[in-house]
């Protein structure tokens, strides 16, 4: 009688190199699979986030209990306050050719800079630095990007004191939207409201988008039945979700959670710095595998590597 084992082998996430090995074994060829984008939408999971993915006055009226994504049995019933702090309606279109741009040490060297830029729509994650040092490597263009409470309260003192420094750093974005988890963990919230009035009262041209818990929830859900196994997703991942349910045409870059680079070269974590992430990390090989499973059958493609 055939064992288990060789039905479904002991799944062992590949190493470092095993990894690099894959990714320069199959080469810069790719191409789009409509069949691919189409299965990923009908999962119902999935879809439908151009409706779903922020909280609005459409989808959260006041009385709606919105319950908070990454805490168990905690809710926030939207009121009056809360409420006027909602954009009306979804705010995004479909969108053509959509760049999610990670915060990998990958990115470094890479002039991806023009290639990310060139994109209908570029989305990007925790405020990273667009200064001018790093404008060949990874563009300075954004039409979204999302901002932890977290680093409302560590970077900027939770906006209890000046605001001016986070009005001020929020300027190389733009006028794109700013992407909060607002409803996520409870301590939270407060700092998003005050990011959101700190924007708001100095009249610049950036949206606060608060993201739906439930969307949230529901991305969360998807990639666990796909055997991405963490508490959290990381951030990128709730992007490229966003933008495969809405672009018809999605590029990922800095998406590269291993020690080393293509060249078998030690890399950093992050394309401005090495600090590396607390207890989440281990799930970001996971998430890459399931990234990697969607380049080869064509559904998104990601690019590693120098973009020259
Ligand atoms: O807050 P978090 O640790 O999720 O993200 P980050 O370090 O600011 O990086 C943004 C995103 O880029 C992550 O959520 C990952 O999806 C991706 N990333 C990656 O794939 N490889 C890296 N070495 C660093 C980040």
């Amino acid at each position: 009688v055939l064992g288990w084992f060789y039905v479904f082998p002991a799944y062992r996430l590949p190493s470092d190199k095993e990894i690099v090995e894959e990714v320069l074994g199959l080469g810069e060829a790719w191409k789009k699979n409509q069949t691919g984008i189409d299965l990923y939408r009908s999962v119902p999971e999935c879809c439908n986030p151009r409706w779903m993915f922020a909280v609005t006055k459409e989808n959260a009226p006041i009385g709606k209990v919105l319950w908070y994504d990454g805490e168990y049995y905690y809710s926030h019933t939207v009121n009056n306050e809360t409420y006027s702090v909602f954009v009306q309606t979804t705010p995004l279109k479909p969108l053509k050719k959509c760049a999610v741009v990670g915060n990998g040490g990958i990115l470094r060297h890479s002039k991806c800079g023009r290639d990310i830029d060139q994109a209908d729509f570029v989305m990007r994650c925790n405020l990273p630095p667009l200064t001018k040092e790093y404008l060949e490597d990874v563009g300075n263009k954004t039409h979204l990007v999302t901002a932890n409470p977290s680093i409302i309260e560590k970077r900027f003192q939770g906006l209890l004191w000046s605001r001016k420094a986070f009005v001020d750093y929020l300027k190389a974005y733009g006028s794109s939207f700013i992407y909060m988890p607002a409803f996520s963990m409870k301590p939270g919230t407060d700092p998003s409201l005050r990011a959101y009035y700190a924007v708001t009262d100095s009249h610049s041209n950036l949206t606060m988008l608060f993201a739906n818990p439930d969307f949230l929830r529901n991305v969360g859900k998807f990639w666990k039945a796909r055997g991405v196994h963490a508490k959290r997703l990381s951030t990128g991942l709730f992007l490229v979700s966003l933008a495969l349910g809405m672009c018809d045409e999605v590029t990922v870059y800095g998406f590269w959670p291993f020690s080393i680079g293509l060249d078998g070269q030690p890399i950093s974590h992050h394309y401005y710095d090495n600090i590396l992430p607390g207890k989440w990390f281990h799930a970001m090989p996971e998430e890459f595998v399931q990234l990697w499973h969607l380049h080869k059958s064509g559904t998104l493609r990601v690019k590693v590597g120098s973009c020259q």
